[in-house]
């Protein structure tokens, strides 16, 4: 299975195996989807500078993020609902990141719990933060992942209120899903999505479901969800948030060189420069776009990350070229989970770090360290 080449291909090969609602749920950006695809498109515009005659013997692509060890400079984004793409989603694509030692995020809004994916892996993972209105049962979401020894976390800042996105609306999608005869007749023409689903023992957001207040069942999810995502969220509440942590903090969702500037004199450790995919802001510059600014005004105080649109092992060097000493994929691991389960997410990790050693070859560089704007022909994103 998965004779994939490429994240297109395991893309392809998603959409044949996950029920159109949740493929669609994955490949989607908010509105008119502008900055979704702007976030591919703009990788495009960087042109790579190709040497020769330079010794390409002995490469690595080894750094670090946050100061720990990665294989490649790429962890995997946190993404809600992935154990909708294929059961058990969150453990089995942990358990190939942390194979390939690259860092797992698990996402507040995913279906197997912070416990159940704790359970399944041995290296400490990430956990992603979203910040509801109860601050009790945040309080307890944060003592919990401390419990599981996540090791760092993820504060998520660019989602105060959710953007809209048409295909889910149309789809009708909600959280948690409620199954019509229409969803019901997708899922059947999916019959191994159906047969993985019908055996998973988890239970459904499980960081949630047992343990906000009044949501005991995925029927009281769907209201708490609707109006929990806090509008007033502030600097003062990452400052709590990072004292009650106490461990690594990485915020994400920055887009903007203020913010970014805030975000440095918070403390924090790292920043993702990131627009949720696209799925937040529609009309909002891509990730790539803005990145040389944003490190141009903090990269000195704070570590630069990015993600948004990565799709080749390419992308992810021209990134880094750019100043990012990380990345993360959102969409390329979820095409891959939906395509194959455990060995998918493998495969898309094992595409882009392979793309991304023949690259850094092929621009006449051995070691990612040694990796910076020389292997850019230009940069038509520079800070001005
Ligand atoms: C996301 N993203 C996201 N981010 C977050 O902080 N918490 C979350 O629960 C989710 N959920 C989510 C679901 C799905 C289906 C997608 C595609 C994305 C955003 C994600 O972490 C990341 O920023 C983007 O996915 C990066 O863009 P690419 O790699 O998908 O292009």
């Amino acid at each position: 299975m998965l004779n994939a080449l490429t994240i297109d291909d395991l893309k392809r090969q998603a959409r044949r195996r996950v029920p159109k609602m949740f493929f669609d749920y994955a490949d989607s950006g908010a509105w008119t989807e502008s900055t979704y695809q702007a976030n591919e498109s703009d990788f495009s515009k960087i042109k790579l500078r190709q040497r020769v005659l330079v010794d390409m013997t002995n490469r690595s692509l080894a750094s670090t993020m946050i100061g720990q060890p990665v294989t490649m400079p790429v962890a995997i984004a946190p993404t809600g609902l992935t154990g909708m793409q294929h059961a058990d989603g969150e453990i089995l694509a942990a358990e190939a990141a942390e194979a390939f030692g690259v860092p797992f995020t698990l996402s507040t809004m995913s279906i197997c719990s912070i416990e159940d994916v704790a359970l399944h892996t041995r290296k400490p993972f990430w956990f992603q933060l979203y910040v509801m209105k109860d601050r009790d049962f945040i309080n307890n979401l944060i003592d919990r992942a401390k419990a599981a020894k996540c090791s760092a976390l993820v504060l998520t800042l660019d989602l105060q209120i959710l953007g809209q996105r048409h295909k889910d609306i149309r789809n009708g999608l909600s959280a948690p899903p409620k199954f019509t005869l229409k969803h019901i007749l997708q899922m059947a023409t999916r019959p191994q999505w159906c047969m993985g689903m019908a055996n998973t023992q988890r239970r459904s957001f499980g960081n949630i479901v047992g343990h906000a207040k009044n949501v005991s069942d995925l029927s009281s999810l769907s209201s708490w969800t609707a109006e929990q995502f806090d509008p007033k969220l502030s600097w003062k509440d990452v400052a709590w948030i990072k004292e009650r942590w106490g461990g690594k903090l990485i915020l994400k969702g920055i887009l903007d060189e203020d913010d970014a500037r805030a975000a440095a004199d918070s403390g924090a450790d790292a920043i993702i420069v990131s627009n949720h995919g696209g799925r937040q802001l529609d009309g909002a510059p891509s990730s790539i776009s803005m990145l040389p600014r944003i490190v141009a005004a903090v990269g000195d105080r704070i570590e630069v990350h990015m993600d948004g649109g990565i799709r080749s092992g390419q992308d992810v060097l021209k990134a880094v070229a750019l100043g990012a000493k990380g990345t993360y994929i959102g969409r390329p691991f979820l095409y891959g989970l939906g395509a194959g389960g455990r060995e998918g997410v493998t495969r898309a990790l094992d595409i882009i770090y392979k793309e991304m050693d023949v690259t850094m070859a092929l621009c006449g560089k051995r070691l990612l360290s040694d990796v910076d704007q020389s292997i850019l022909l230009d940069n038509p994103y520079a800070a001005k």
